[in-house]
């Protein structure tokens, strides 16, 4: 039975032959976006797996509909698993924004599902840290957002040399579409057209652009000449008063593809162009009415970084640490009678916190220390009668120095 393509599975450290994914990159990923997202004052919540259809059919856009996992439940009701996590973020925030005060600033780190097809960086289940600022429609906290997506990289080893986040502006390509006499209702498909230019070849660029009445000529000119308007100029005077102008760069050729961005929009990515996006986002000031009817309005912005590229990515600098040991003493049975004290010394350094292993049945004494220095253990700790009754023999598998103790003293010892 095969896992089900775009899926992963995630193991230990060393990887098996043929396996890229590793629980150990996964944590220490996660341990990295917590950090930083707290370091900013965020909070961490989450939301169901699961959500009504209507979530995403209504305001994300047809890209995002058209990757849907969604099914029809036992009890008639029309279902997906979430594909991106801003929807029920701004669903949460609008039905509680009483009880917290503004700005509401919050993380998550929901697995997400999208039916696209396989390929370089992206997969049919990721991880993805999201941060969002509700409540605030100053630029400052646009600046913020990005200082915090620029700090999460950071955090992990990367540099400017590394990656870049290319800033630009719904406000700036609605306000080019209408002085390009843009024809009424087709700023959507126009915006659409652009997040492919990367992407296109010029024809189907052309053709895709064409029943927008904006020529592909006028796009590419407006690209090149990537005049920041006064609200991203704010933004880029922020981020460089932090020292963090060279992670950033005016850049039109960017506009995203989901359809609630409002203003500021942004895509991180590899300073070599070799993968796909780490990371994007934008201002979305407009969902948390439309979701909730109107009872509540306010402004938003935040961004979603996944976990696949950004492991590839880490990977391919070398700024993964080694995954050693996760074990800090073995306890050696080399005495089968000795069994019943030797599990009352594991039991005592687990409770003290330390990592203890041991053999769980018989094994040859210089089986089970080759197995020690497998593990990359600190210490071994073995029970022995000797003259005066029963000692713990500790060894430094560093030095290889041993120290004879009384096992009473065992769950005091300083194993270091
Ligand atoms: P998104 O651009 O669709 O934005 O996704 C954000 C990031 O998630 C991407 O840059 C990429 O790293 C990762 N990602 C997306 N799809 C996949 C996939 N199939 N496989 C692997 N990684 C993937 C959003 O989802 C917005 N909701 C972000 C946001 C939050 N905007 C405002 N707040």
């Amino acid at each position: 039975m095969q896992r089900l393509k775009g899926f992963r599975e995630f193991y230990p450290e060393p990887l098996p032959p043929g396996e890229a994914w590793s629980c150990d990159v996964r944590q220490h990923v996660f341990d990295a976006w917590r950090r930083v997202a707290r370091r900013y004052g965020f909070r961490e919540y989450d939301g169901p797996p699961l959500e009504p259809l209507a979530l995403y059919t209504a305001k994300s856009g047809d890209e995002i509909v058209g990757q849907l996992f969604n099914f029809v439940d036992k009890g008639d009701e029309a279902v997906a698993l979430r594909p991106e996590m801003t929807p029920t973020v701004a669903r949460m925030v609008a039905s509680v924004e009483r009880a917290y005060k503004k700005p509401i600033k919050w993380f998550a780190m929901p697995q997400l599902f999208r039916y696209e097809a396989p390929q370089k960086g992206r997969l049919r289940e990721h991880f993805q840290l999201n941060c969002d600022i509700f409540g605030e429609a100053d630029p400052a906290a646009d600046a913020e957002i990005v200082a915090l997506l620029v700090d999460v990289l950071r955090g992990l080893g990367l540099t400017s040399e590394d990656f870049v986040v290319r800033l630009s502006s719904r406000k700036a390509w609605q306000g080019f579409f209408e002085a390009q006499g843009g024809r009424e209702g087709m700023a959507y498909e126009f915006f659409q057209a652009v997040d492919k230019i990367e992407r296109e070849d010029e024809a189907t660029m052309a053709r895709r652009l064409e029943p927008t009445g904006v020529t592909l000529e006028a796009v590419r000119h407006f690209i090149a000449a990537g005049e920041p308007t006064t609200e991203l100029q704010g933004v880029l005077n922020n981020l460089h008063a932090r020292g963090l102008g060279d992670f950033v760069k005016i850049d039109y050729g960017v506009i995203r593809g989901l359809a609630y961005y409002t203003g500021v929009v942004f895509e991180a990515f590899d300073r070599k162009g070799e993968f796909r996006a780490i990371a994007g986002g934008g201002r979305y000031d407009n969902l948390v009415r439309s979701l909730s009817g109107g009872r509540a309005d306010m402004p938003a912005i935040g961004f979603g970084m996944g976990d696949v590229v950004l492991a590839l990515l880490l990977k391919e600098r070398g700024r993964l640490p080694s995954f050693a040991s996760t074990v800090d003493v073995v306890v050696l049975l080399e005495d089968e009678s000795l069994r019943p004290e030797s599990l009352g010394v594991v039991q005592r350094l687990r409770d003290r916190g330390l990592a203890v292993d041991y053999s769980l049945v018989p094994m040859k004494g210089d089986k089970q220390f080759r197995r020690a220095l497998e593990v990359g253990a600190g210490h071994t700790v073995r029970l022995d009668r000797d003259a005066v009754g029963l000692v713990a023999r500790v060894k430094n598998l560093k030095t290889r120095a041993e120290q004879v103790i009384a096992v009473d003293d065992v769950a005091g010892h300083a194993f270091d």
